[in-house]
């Protein structure tokens, strides 16, 4: 009789062939991902909004692990903007309620596996038991120098701006003192690598105020697939189209033939 390989060994043999064939240098350090259609995943099954936004808190730690597994070193989500807040209180409720839920259930494994979390964005518009859990996470994990995940949450890239210039103004910084550098560790990402690749899923091709001042050289990524349905396969061919860009950062490409 023939021997059948079993699902996870096939798959892990087909992940190993997978990553071999990229370079190390290929590979983005930090990706950034708009996770947008929940809203048309949920509506296409005759289901509630909020149930577009619970089924896509599932595919978050296999996606992040397939990054992991690549090269990728960090990883942000994009959760809840400061233009959210428009929404039917019922939605934006149900979205804190889903973040403390993702706390709660997966810090600690998280934390068990070297994850570092961050939460970029405003806390003080938060309700306070969500704040506390965001902040606690983030303590419990702070030391970890494994991968990071970062998630925006009341994020907006102008407010992010607007607020490290107020700390500037306010610390008596003086105009001719004023850099790039100095203004980039007033933002939520200090110390973290300007975002390499920037994906949106559900087809939409605009930033909607996401990382403005740190993905101004990012590559971005289209799917049409709706968050919920972005899985592994669709993370690899993220990092496939990235592989094929040629970055200049505003220099000229040389190659080595030169
Ligand atoms: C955009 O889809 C998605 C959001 C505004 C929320 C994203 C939230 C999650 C994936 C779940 C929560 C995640 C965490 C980490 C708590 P949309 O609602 O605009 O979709 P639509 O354009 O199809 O209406």
């Amino acid at each position: 009789m023939q021997r059948r390989r079993a699902p996870d060994a096939y798959a892990g043999a087909e992940a190993e062939r997978s990553q071999a064939r990229f370079a190390p240098e290929e590979v983005p350090t930090h990706v950034a991902i708009i996770m947008d259609g929940n809203g048309r995943w949920a509506e296409g099954r005759g289901l509630p909004r909020l149930a577009g936004h619970r089924a896509g808190t599932e595919n978050i730690r296999p996606v992040a692990r397939c990054f992991a597994e690549y090269g990728v070193k960090h990883l942000t989500l994009f959760a809840f903007s400061t233009e959210n807040w428009t929404r039917p209180e019922d939605e934006v409720t149900g979205l804190f309620d889903l973040l403390a839920d993702v706390i709660e259930i997966q810090t600690r494994e998280l934390h068990r596996e070297g994850v570092r979390l961050r939460h970029l964005g405003r806390l003080d518009r938060l309700p306070d038991s969500l704040q506390a859990s965001i902040e606690s996470s983030v303590a419990m994990t702070k030391d970890n120098d494994g991968f990071e995940l970062s998630i925006a949450f009341d994020y907006g890239g102008r407010d992010e701006i607007l607020q490290a210039v107020r700390r500037l103004l306010a610390a008596g910084v003086a105009p001719d003192d004023l850099d790039e550098a100095k203004l980039s560790q007033h933002l939520y990402t200090y110390g973290v690598p300007d975002p390499d690749l920037i994906v949106r899923t559900a087809g939409e091709m605009r930033l909607s105020n996401f990382l403005l001042w740190q993905g101004a050289y990012a590559e971005h990524y289209v799917t049409n697939a709706c968050w919920p349905d972005f899985d592994r396969a669709e993370a690899i061919r993220a990092l496939e189209a990235y592989r094929g860009r040629r970055r200049s950062f505003g220099g000229v490409l040389r190659d080595n033939t030169d």
